[in-house]
């Protein structure tokens, strides 16, 4: 199959690739499985909890190359986003932007849903952060 200029670049220079400390609160990790083909994506977010701005982002990605691709390309859009921007990421942009053909459109999907999924997960810390606050300051 003929990938694209842009999925071969973000393949062969993938960005943002690593991991963030799960344990930090301003951290949220997304973990999403495709059940098309079983490749896997860890997505994560740090957020400045005062500005609510995704000061960085980090994946791994254990699958083909248009899931590469697409997380990489997720977490440059994510850097400098505030949540409620990052929460507006569509797969059809990333669909777009890649020039992904038909048959690798559920690999941008996997994008959409990490990102989704760690934005939940780091509103779940958050609440848990607050929760515990309000119970110390009883
Ligand atoms: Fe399934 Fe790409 S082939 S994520």
């Amino acid at each position: 199959m003929p990938y694209s200029a842009q999925i071969l670049e973000h393949y062969n220079n993938p960005r943002n690739v690593g991991s963030l400390s799960q344990t930090d609160p301003n951290v949220g990790t997304g973990l999403v499985g495709a059940p098309e083909c079983g490749d896997v994506m860890k997505l994560q977010i740090k957020v400045n909890p005062a500005t609510g701005v995704i000061e960085d982002a980090k994946f791994k990605t254990f699958g083909c190359g248009s899931a590469i691709a697409s997380s990489s390309l997720a977490t440059e859009w994510l850097k400098g986003k505030t949540v409620d921007q990052a929460l507006s990421i569509r797969n059809t942009e990333i669909v777009e932007e890649l020039a992904l053909p038909p048959v690798k459109v559920h690999c941008s999907v996997l994008a959409e849903d990490a990102i989704k999924a760690a934005i939940k997960n780091f509103q779940e810390k958050q609440t848990n952060v607050e929760a515990s606050e309000l119970v110390a300051a009883k």
